[in-house]
Protein backbone atom coordinates (compact mmCIF):
# COMPACT_ATOMS: atom_id res chain seq x y z
CA UNK A 1 0.00 0.00 0.00
CA UNK A 2 1.21 3.25 -0.63
CA UNK A 3 0.19 6.18 1.16
CA UNK A 4 0.52 10.14 0.50
CA UNK A 5 0.18 12.53 3.34
CA UNK A 6 0.34 16.52 3.97
CA UNK A 7 -0.92 18.93 6.45
CA UNK A 8 -0.91 22.88 6.42
CA UNK A 9 0.68 24.89 9.46
CA UNK A 10 -2.20 23.58 11.72
CA UNK A 11 -1.46 20.19 11.47
CA UNK A 12 2.67 19.80 11.05
CA UNK A 13 2.70 18.27 14.69
CA UNK A 14 0.05 15.53 14.00
CA UNK A 15 1.61 14.69 10.75
CA UNK A 16 4.88 13.54 11.99
CA UNK A 17 3.13 11.69 14.54
CA UNK A 18 1.27 9.87 11.93
CA UNK A 19 4.22 9.24 9.34
CA UNK A 20 6.22 8.01 12.29
CA UNK A 21 2.99 5.14 13.00
CA UNK A 22 3.36 4.59 9.09
CA UNK A 23 7.12 4.03 9.34
CA UNK A 24 6.72 1.43 12.54
CA UNK A 25 3.90 -0.12 10.77
CA UNK A 26 5.79 -0.53 7.44
CA UNK A 27 3.40 1.37 4.89
CA UNK A 28 5.44 3.33 2.00
CA UNK A 29 3.97 6.56 2.18
CA UNK A 30 5.49 10.45 0.64
CA UNK A 31 4.94 13.48 2.53
CA UNK A 32 3.94 15.78 0.27
CA UNK A 33 4.61 18.82 2.76
CA UNK A 34 3.84 21.67 4.19
CA UNK A 35 7.59 22.42 4.98
CA UNK A 36 7.20 25.65 7.38
CA UNK A 37 5.51 26.73 10.98
CA UNK A 38 4.28 29.97 8.68
CA UNK A 39 0.53 30.24 7.54
CA UNK A 40 -0.17 28.24 4.23
CA UNK A 41 -3.70 27.88 2.31
CA UNK A 42 -4.90 24.09 3.08
CA UNK A 43 -6.13 23.87 -1.00
CA UNK A 44 -2.32 24.29 -1.96
CA UNK A 45 -2.03 20.81 -0.55
CA UNK A 46 -5.29 19.17 -0.26
CA UNK A 47 -6.22 19.23 -3.56
CA UNK A 48 -2.44 17.66 -5.04
CA UNK A 49 -3.10 14.71 -2.95
CA UNK A 50 -6.22 14.14 -3.50
CA UNK A 51 -5.31 14.56 -7.38
CA UNK A 52 -2.56 11.75 -6.74
CA UNK A 53 -4.97 9.16 -5.20
CA UNK A 54 -7.75 10.01 -7.73
CA UNK A 55 -5.17 9.52 -10.85
CA UNK A 56 -4.13 6.28 -8.70
CA UNK A 57 -0.30 7.11 -7.92
CA UNK A 58 -1.57 6.55 -4.22
CA UNK A 59 -3.75 3.83 -2.52
CA UNK A 60 -4.50 5.94 -0.13
CA UNK A 61 -4.27 9.57 1.37
CA UNK A 62 -4.39 11.03 4.95
CA UNK A 63 -4.51 15.40 4.99
CA UNK A 64 -4.26 17.29 8.41
CA UNK A 65 -5.34 20.63 9.26
CA UNK A 66 -6.10 22.38 12.45
CA UNK A 67 -9.96 21.10 11.92
CA UNK A 68 -9.62 18.89 9.59
CA UNK A 69 -12.47 20.64 7.74
CA UNK A 70 -11.00 22.80 5.32
CA UNK A 71 -8.92 19.65 3.90
CA UNK A 72 -11.77 17.69 3.57
CA UNK A 73 -13.78 20.16 2.07
CA UNK A 74 -11.08 21.11 -0.22
CA UNK A 75 -10.20 17.18 -0.74
CA UNK A 76 -14.15 16.65 -1.93
CA UNK A 77 -14.15 18.29 -4.96
CA UNK A 78 -11.60 16.14 -7.04
CA UNK A 79 -13.30 13.86 -8.98
CA UNK A 80 -12.95 9.90 -7.45
CA UNK A 81 -12.44 11.00 -3.91
CA UNK A 82 -14.01 9.99 -0.84
CA UNK A 83 -12.53 11.96 1.80
CA UNK A 84 -13.49 11.33 5.46
CA UNK A 85 -13.40 13.64 8.33
CA UNK A 86 -13.12 11.53 11.38
CA UNK A 87 -11.99 12.04 15.00
CA UNK A 88 -13.51 8.54 16.44
CA UNK A 89 -12.18 5.40 15.60
CA UNK A 90 -15.75 3.56 14.90
CA UNK A 91 -16.29 6.05 12.16
CA UNK A 92 -12.70 5.42 11.34
CA UNK A 93 -13.71 1.19 10.52
CA UNK A 94 -17.08 2.26 9.44
CA UNK A 95 -15.94 4.84 6.58
CA UNK A 96 -13.74 2.23 5.29
CA UNK A 97 -15.94 -0.51 5.26
CA UNK A 98 -19.33 1.66 3.69
CA UNK A 99 -17.89 4.88 1.93
CA UNK A 100 -14.64 3.01 0.81
CA UNK A 101 -13.24 6.48 1.59
CA UNK A 102 -9.56 6.78 0.19
CA UNK A 103 -8.41 9.64 1.89
CA UNK A 104 -8.69 10.56 6.02
CA UNK A 105 -8.77 14.23 7.25
CA UNK A 106 -7.93 14.90 11.07
CA UNK A 107 -7.58 18.18 12.84
CA UNK A 108 -4.57 18.41 15.03
CA UNK A 109 -6.78 20.99 17.49
CA UNK A 110 -9.05 18.57 17.34
CA UNK A 111 -7.60 15.40 18.31
CA UNK A 112 -4.84 14.06 20.97
CA UNK A 113 -1.74 11.80 18.94
CA UNK A 114 -2.66 8.60 20.42
CA UNK A 115 -6.53 9.18 19.35
CA UNK A 116 -4.84 9.73 15.33
CA UNK A 117 -2.55 7.09 15.78
CA UNK A 118 -5.66 4.67 16.62
CA UNK A 119 -7.70 6.36 13.84
CA UNK A 120 -5.11 6.00 11.13
CA UNK A 121 -4.18 2.13 12.32
CA UNK A 122 -7.96 1.26 11.97
CA UNK A 123 -8.63 3.15 8.66
CA UNK A 124 -5.94 1.74 6.43
CA UNK A 125 -6.46 -1.65 7.86
CA UNK A 126 -10.39 -1.51 7.62
CA UNK A 127 -11.84 -3.15 4.16
CA UNK A 128 -14.51 -1.94 1.81
CA UNK A 129 -18.05 -4.06 2.62
CA UNK A 130 -19.22 -3.72 -0.75
CA UNK A 131 -22.69 -5.02 -1.41
CA UNK A 132 -25.00 -2.87 -0.92
CA UNK A 133 -22.64 -0.12 -0.68
CA UNK A 134 -21.82 -0.22 -3.88
CA UNK A 135 -24.90 1.23 -5.23
CA UNK A 136 -24.64 4.19 -2.82
CA UNK A 137 -21.21 4.74 -4.19
CA UNK A 138 -22.16 4.32 -7.94
CA UNK A 139 -25.08 7.53 -7.52
CA UNK A 140 -21.97 9.09 -6.41
CA UNK A 141 -19.76 8.24 -9.09
CA UNK A 142 -22.73 8.97 -11.67
CA UNK A 143 -23.28 12.54 -10.68
CA UNK A 144 -19.84 12.89 -10.82
CA UNK A 145 -19.69 11.42 -14.16
CA UNK A 146 -22.72 13.75 -15.41
CA UNK A 147 -20.81 16.97 -13.91
CA UNK A 148 -17.51 16.96 -15.46
C1 LIG B 1 -5.66 27.41 9.78
O1 LIG B 1 -5.66 28.43 10.71
C2 LIG B 1 -6.96 26.62 9.85
O2 LIG B 1 -7.99 27.40 9.32
C3 LIG B 1 -6.82 25.33 9.08
O3 LIG B 1 -5.78 24.59 9.61
C4 LIG B 1 -8.02 24.43 9.08
O4 LIG B 1 -8.48 24.19 10.36
C5 LIG B 1 -9.09 24.80 8.15
O5 LIG B 1 -10.11 24.11 8.02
Amino acid sequence: MKVVIASDHGGIKLREEIKSLLTELGIEFEDMGCDCETSVDYPDYALPVAQKVADGEFDKGILICGTGIGMSIAANKVRGIRCALVHDVFSAKVTREHNDSNILAMGERVIGPGLAREIVRTWLSAEYEGGRHDKRIGKIKEYEEKNV
